[in-house]
């Protein structure tokens, strides 16, 4: 019989947390279990930090509310947790068992963990330690592997399908390239969606590594047929061939994993294409637009989906599981698939090129569907 539960949300926020929030609170307080919220993510949970939710004000009207109401923490990662010494000096630990303990001291049966790649691989490892982890996959970039759809992805494709709408008009005006530049670190689905939804010419994305003549040649093709402007999506993490991404302080924390930030693959490409074609190119780089606000209806039925679900596991004593969306419906899948190759406990892992995530694949329906309707994908 489950009697406290607790959830955390790590990683970079995304529209929905609230939703799968509220959702995990409503069916715990359904059956009379209380729910807490650690403060901060995995941070929140090494330093023993919770707040409870269930029928407390703080967790009321939270629905539509984008962000977090437990807050989240980036680059936490608790088998590596840097810690400031009072002398300034810095440290990286394994915290991982004062987590265990924290859990058994406050006696909480369960953990959510609301998170991407990195959050679930250190799920897993807790869990391997004794902790009863149920995982939800939150991430913009919809790259989490083993299920169909995250939470946040499909809010942050709104945004940037209503950015192309407006760079649209400005781009028709003034018979200007527009870049939009868009988030997903090393997966294109943000680019790929958006560019379908907003009616963009050119989608340039990770997984295809693009030749700058081609995309030159396509817009040139579309001004011989009068149209003196395009729309051109740019995914942060897209390269050309034979060349590595944009990134700027290539080793920000590489004890956390998280060492790549990427930054300016849009404005290269507007450089290149005002300098090849002629056409004035401006860049609009769209960044935490698309993580912040009220999450889209479609984002809150997900998460609230989600979040019942994961609790419903939970009552279940499902443990070291994923919940996902497998063709079309609720699943949950052992975190050890999520992991994937990434076994040893503890190793920095996350964010990476070679973290195990969900890339968009050639023979996806997206990419034919990109392809059918002739919007140029640089290859
Ligand atoms: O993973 C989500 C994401 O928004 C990526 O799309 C983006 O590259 C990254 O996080 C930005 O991270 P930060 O919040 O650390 O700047």
């Amino acid at each position: 019989m489950l009697k406290r539960v607790a959830i955390l949300a790590n990683g970079g926020d995304v529209a929905g947390l609230n939703p799968v929030i509220r959702a995990i609170k409503r069916t715990a307080e359904e059956n009379k279990i209380e729910c807490y919220g650690f403060i901060d993510g995995y941070k929140g949970l090494v330093e023993n930090k919770f707040i409870r939710l269930d029928h407390q004000p703080i967790a009321n009207g939270i629905l539509p509310r984008g962000g977090s109401i437990i807050g989240s923490s980036t680059n936490t990662i608790v088998f590596n947790y840097k810690v400031t010494n009072p002398d300034g000096s810095v440290e990286y630990k394994d915290l991982s068992d004062l987590c265990v303990q924290n859990m058994m001291n406050d006696r909480f049966d369960c953990l959510f963990t609301l998170g991407g790649d990195s959050t679930q691989k250190s799920a897993r490892d807790l869990y391997i330690k004794g902790i009863n982890v149920i995982g939800v996959p939150k991430t913009i970039d919809n790259d989490v592997m083993c299920t169909e759809i995250t939470f946040g992805n499909n809010t942050a494709v709104s945004v940037a399908a209503e950015a192309l709408d407006r760079l649209h008009t400005t781009a028709e005006t003034h018979h200007r390239i527009m870049c939009l530049e868009v988030m997903g670190r090393y997966a294109g689905w943000i680019a790929l969606e958006s560019a379908i939804a907003g009616g963009a010419d050119v989608a340039l994305i990770p997984e295809i590594p693009y030749d700058i003549n081609k995309v030159v040649d396509s817009i040139k093709r579309r001004i011989a047929r009068g149209k003196q402007f395009s729309v051109v999506v740019v995914s942060e993490g897209a390269k050309e061939k034979n060349k590595e991404a944009s990134t700027y302080n290539a080793d920000i924390d590489s004890k956390t994993g998280i060492s790549v930030k990427f930054a300016g693959a849009g404005d290269k490409v507007a450089k290149q294409l005002q300098d090849l074609i002629g056409l004035e190119s401006r860049c609009t780089t769209l960044g935490y637009m698309q993580r912040g606000g009220t999450p889209t209806a479609y984002d809150r039925v997900l998460s609230t989906k989600y979040g019942a679900k994961a609790m419903e596991f939970a009552m279940e004593g499902k443990f070291g599981i994923l919940t996902v969306i497998k063709n079309g419906k609720l699943d949950y899948v052992p975190l050890e698939e999520v992991v994937g190759n990434n076994k040893e406990l503890g190793a920095v892992e996350g964010g990476t090129e070679d973290s195990n995530i969900r890339y968009v694949t050639m023979d996806h329906e997206l990419v034919k569907t990109a392809r059918d309707i002739g919007i140029c994908l640089g290859d």
